[in-house]
């Protein structure tokens, strides 16, 4: 018998540039021409059907224009569009289309492009480079950042995917504007998450200036530039603080998790008639009563979140129709269920998140202690 030892040590540099702004098609451009990423021939931009009409189709005309060999991609717009199916016919098209090693894919729109486009380039060709351009608040809080990607099956959201750092990250306030108000909504809901769990004055920023985000009692959107750009920068550099110290989710990156338990489960539950942001919401808040429960928060610090999130108009309670068995079986396909205990993580007070005795950020919970919130 032999054994031949394969030496594959390896140094990766994965950083890139968030670029936040309105209007960044001519920093895209830009960029692209000084080089951003060597070496392609042909990009696919990849995005949705909403976002194709109202961006997708001006974008492609410009990078035309400006010389560049580009196919606009488009699949329907939506969670259900987020599946193996969608994928392996984006790819079967890519194909066709002879697109290689040598392509660069731009995924155009929100969590739902950046996370299938993401994963369609890290497993195409054994892995092409990637562009971000998000459209959504969702997407720049959360969804665009951080080199998640994945598609969704219909026992989980997010089951099959890869982490895989996009070349650059353009988060274009401007393309809020034609956002609808439950969208902004939703992405205020990730906004709150980061807050809860690692910074509480930027909790207290929230407390001051929601209403500078939108009005729910009109259903109006105001989206003040300074209050959106505050709101950016603070969710890239909290969602940074954690990512760059744990790339893989081995344990600290569980905290990005809070509210996720229960709300990624209450996606397919739903059959997806609550969307990303309003399960999360619905989940920081049981996993608050669970937290209050367990000593992690005090009562005034519980009531401060729910009221922060119904003052971003989003949900804090299951809705009727929402089967609680069927919920509680769907729990167990959670990323953070360990010998088939179901695990969560809580913020502690507002601003931090509990650390348990082992060392992890995550603990059981019984079957029990969840229904008892549910
Ligand atoms: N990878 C991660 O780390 C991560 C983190 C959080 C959420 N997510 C994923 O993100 C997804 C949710 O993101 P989302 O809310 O952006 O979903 P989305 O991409 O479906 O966008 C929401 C809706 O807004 C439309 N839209 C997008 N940009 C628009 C614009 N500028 N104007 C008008 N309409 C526009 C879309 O067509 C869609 O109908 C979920 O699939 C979730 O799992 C991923």
């Amino acid at each position: 018998m032999a054994i031949f030892h394969v030496p594959l040590k390896k140094k990766i540099d994965d950083s890139y540039d968030i670029e936040i702004g309105s209007n960044l098609f001519g920093s895209l451009i830009t960029d692209l021409k000084n080089g951003l990423i060597k070496n392609v021939s042909k990009y696919a931009l990849i995005t949705d059907s909403n976002v194709e009409k109202l961006y997708g189709r001006t974008l492609s005309q410009i990078l035309k224009k400006s010389g560049f060999e580009i196919e606009l991609f488009t699949f329907k717009a939506g969670e259900a569009s987020k599946t193996r199916t969608t994928k392996a016919r984006l790819e079967d098209r890519l194909i066709e289309r002879r697109f290689g090693r040598d392509s660069c894919i731009i995924a155009l729109g929100g969590g739902v492009v950046t996370d299938l486009a993401g994963f369609i380039a890290g497993t195409f060709s054994r892995g092409i480079p990637f562009i971000n351009y998000a459209t959504t608040l969702l997407a720049a809080a959360d969804a665009s950042i951080g080199g998640k990607t994945a598609v969704d099956t219909p026992a989980a959201t997010n089951l099959i995917g890869l982490f895989f750092q996009p070349k650059k990250v353009y988060i274009d306030i401007h393309t809020w504007q034609t956002l609808s108000l439950r969208d902004i909504q939703c992405g205020l809901a990730e906004t709150i998450k980061h807050a809860c769990m690692a910074d509480a004055a930027f909790f207290e920023y929230l407390e001051q200036h929601i209403e500078d985000m939108l009005d729910v009692e009109s259903g109006k959107k105001i989206l003040d530039k300074t209050a959106c750009e505050h709101i950016v920068r603070k969710n890239c550099e909290l969602k940074y603080n954690v990512v760059r110290k744990d790339e893989t989710e081995t344990n600290l990156r569980q905290i990005l998790n809070l509210g996720h338990t229960i709300g990624r489960a209450l996606e397919p539950v739903s059959k997806y008639t609550l969307l990303h942001g309003e399960a999360v919401a619905i989940g920081i808040a049981l996993q608050i009563r669970l937290g209050v429960k367990f000593g992690y928060l005090n009562q005034n610090q519980a009531e401060r979140v729910v009221a922060l999130l119904k003052r971003a108009g989003l949900p804090t309670e299951i809705p009727n129709s929402i089967n609680k068995q069927t919920l509680l079986a769907t729990l167990y396909t959670d990323k953070k269920v360990r010998k088939n205990k179901i695990r969560f993580v809580f913020q502690k007070g507002i601003g931090s998140m509990m650390r348990f005795k082992d060392g992890s950020y995550s603990r059981e919970v019984s079957e029990q202690e969840i229904k008892s919130v549910l």
